[in-house]
C-alpha cells in the first residue's frame, strides 16, 4: 500500500511500526463524522472554485457512499491504513478515481481531526446532558411526594436536625443544575470550527472556513490556527464536566447504599434493580449503586490521563494527542451510569416510618431547645451550654429529648416556658426553617416548583 505520504520515502513502513503507530481501531468509533466533515469540505471547495464543481460532486456522492456503508457495517476497511482519514480517501479513489485527491486540498489531517473530535465531544456532551436530566427529572418526581416526610439531616455522618426527604432530594439536584450549565458552557467552547487551519499555518487558498462550520451547525471558527490544531482544552473539559457530574451521581448513590442497608432502613430498592448473591439466600444488593461509585474512580482516571497527555506538549499538534482517545472514549460511560441510577431512584421504597423514628432518636432538635432560650434574650452561646447539659443528662440517664416535663427544663433554666415542649417535635423543627432555601414544607414547596420550571425550559 502507498501512505499518505509516501512520495518523500524510499521504504515502506515496518509492519511492527505501521502497528504501533495505526489509529485505525480507535478511529472506526469518530468515521461517520469524519465523512461527515469531509462532505462539508468538498462543498466548500466547490461552492469556492477551488476545485470544479463536477469534481466536488463526484467526491461528495462517493462519500456519502462511504457513509452509507459504514452506517450499515459494510464498509471494507482497508487493515493497512494509517488512520481513519487515510482509509477514506484510499477506498474514495478506487471507486472515483484521481479526483479523489483533491479532498486534501486546504485540509491537514491535523484540522480534520481536531474537527473530528469536537463533533464526537459535542454528541458525549449532548448524551451527558440528558442523563443529568434524567436523574435530576426522577429526583424531582419522586420529591413531589415527600415534601412533609421527616428524616434526619447528617452532618458527619451524624444525625444532626430533622429535615424533609424532598429537601434533601432537591439537594442533589441543585448539584445536577450546576451539571448543566457546565455542559452549555462547554459545548458552546466545543462548537468551533477548527477546519482551515490545515496543518498549522492556514491556507494558502480562498477557502470559506464559517460556511463549513455554519453546514456542520457549529457556531464559530477558530480565530488562530495553530491554536486550532493544538487544542484539546474541549477534550479535558467534557471530562471535567463529566467526572464532576459522576462525582454527584455517586455521592447519591452511596447514599443509596446507606439507607437500603438494615442499620438504616431508611429505603428499600425494588427487585427489578437490585441483586442477589449465590451463597447468601437473604442477600438484596444495591450493585448498582456500588457500581456507579466504581465507575467514578474511572471517570476520574480519565480525567487524569487527558490532562497529563496535554502537559507539556509543544504547540501546534502532536501525535500524544490521538492517545488521548482511549480515556476519552471512556468518559462515554459516565452517561449510562447516570442513567441507571435515575432508574434505581424511581423504583425506591421509601420507609417514612423509619425514617421519622430516627428523627426522634439522637436529640436532633437540641438546637431549637437552644434557640427557644436565644429567642428570649438569652445569648446563643449560654443557651447552648444549658442545653448541653440537659443532653449530657438526659443521655447518661438513656433517655431521649422525648418525654421532658417543663419543669425537667425550668431546673437548668427558668426561662424556659411550656412552648419549648412543642418545639422539640422533629417536624415542627423542620417546619420552623423558613428561611430562603431551609427545609420548611412551605420553602422546599416553592423550590420544587422552581426547579421543575427550570428543567421544563430545556
Ligand atoms: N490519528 C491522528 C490522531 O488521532 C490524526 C492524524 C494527525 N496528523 C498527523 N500528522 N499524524 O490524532
Amino acid at each position: 500500500m502507498t501512505d499518505l505520504w509516501s512520495g518523500r520515502f524510499e521504504k515502506g513502513l515496518d509492519p511492527r511500526i505501521r502497528a504501533f503507530t495505526s489509529s485505525l481501531d480507535l478511529d472506526e468509533r469518530i468515521a461517520l463524522i469524519d465523512v461527515r466533515g469531509s462532505i462539508a469540505h468538498a462543498r466548500m471547495l466547490g461552492r469556492q472554485g477551488i476545485v470544479t464543481q463536477a469534481e466536488a460532486d463526484a467526491i461528495v456522492a462517493g462519500l456519502e457512499r462511504i457513509a452509507d456503508e459504514m452506517r450499515k457495517g459494510a464498509f471494507p476497511w482497508p487493515a493497512d491504513a494509517e488512520d481513519v482519514h487515510s482509509a477514506v480517501e484510499r477506498l474514495l479513489r478506487e471507486r472515483i478515481g484521481d479526483v479523489a485527491g483533491k479532498l486534501h486540498t486546504a485540509r491537514s489531517r491535523n484540522d480534520q481531526v481536531a474537527l473530528d473530535l469536537r463533533l464526537f465531544v459535542l454528541e458525549l456532551l449532548g448524551s451527558l446532558d440528558g442523563a443529568v436530566v434524567a436523574l435530576a427529572t426522577a429526583l424531582l418526581d419522586r420529591a413531589a411526594d415527600e415534601v412533609g416526610t421527616v428524616m434526619p439531616g447528617y452532618t458527619h455522618t451524624q444525625r444532626a436536625q430533622p429535615v424533609s426527604l424532598a429537601h434533601h432530594l432537591l439537594a442533589h439536584v441543585e448539584a445536577l443544575r450546576r451539571d448543566r450549565e457546565r455542559i452549555a458552557q462547554s459545548r458552546a467552547r466545543t462548537a468551533v470550527s477548527p477546519l482551515g487551519a490545515a496543518a498549522l499555518a492556514g491556507s494558502p487558498y480562498p477557502i470559506d472556513p464559517s460556511a463549513v462550520a455554519a453546514e456542520l451547525g457549529l457556531a464559530a471558527t477558530s480565530r488562530n490556527s495553530i491554536d486550532a490544531v493544538a487544542d484539546r482544552d474541549f477534550v479535558a473539559e467534557l471530562a471535567c464536566v463529566s467526572a464532576l457530574a459522576a462525582i454527584h451521581a455517586s455521592r447519591l448513590a452511596d447514599e443509596v447504599v446507606l439507607w437500603t442497608t438494615s442499620e438504616f432502613a431508611f429505603a428499600e430498592l425494588s427487585d427489578e434493580h437490585a441483586t442477589g448473591s449465590s451463597i447468601m439466600p437473604q442477600k438484596k444488593n444495591a450493585d448498582v449503586a456500588e457500581l456507579v461509585r466504581g465507575r467514578v474512580g474511572r471517570a476520574i482516571g480519565d480525567v487524569v490521563a487527558i490532562l497529563t497527555i496535554l502537559k507539556g506538549i509543544p504547540l501546534a499538534y502532536d501525535s500524544d494527542l490521538q492517545e488521548q482517545r482511549v480515556p476519552l472514549y471512556d468518559v462515554a460511560a459516565v452517561a449510562p451510569a447516570l442513567e441507571a441510577l435515575a432508574l434505581l431512584v424511581r423504583g425506591l421504597r421509601f420507609d417514612r416510618a423509619r425514617m421519622r423514628a430516627a428523627t426522634e432518636r439522637g436529640m436532633l432538635t437540641a438546637t431549637d431547645l437552644a434557640d427557644h432560650l436565644a429567642r428570649r434574650g438569652v445569648p446563643f452561646r449560654e443557651a447552648h451550654e444549658v442545653v448541653g447539659r440537659i443532653v449530657r443528662e438526659r443521655l447518661a440517664a438513656g433517655r431521649d429529648l422525648a418525654g421532658l416535663t417543663l419543669e425537667d427544663l425550668r431546673r437548668y433554666d427558668a426561662r424556659f416556658e411550656a412552648a419549648a415542649l412543642e418545639e422539640i417535635d422533629p417536624a415542627r423543627s423542620m417546619a420552623a426553617r423558613r428561611s430562603p432555601g431551609g427545609t420548611a414544607p412551605e420553602r422546599v414547596r416553592e423550590a420544587l416548583a422552581e426547579a421543575r420550571a427550570a428543567f421544563a425550559e430545556r
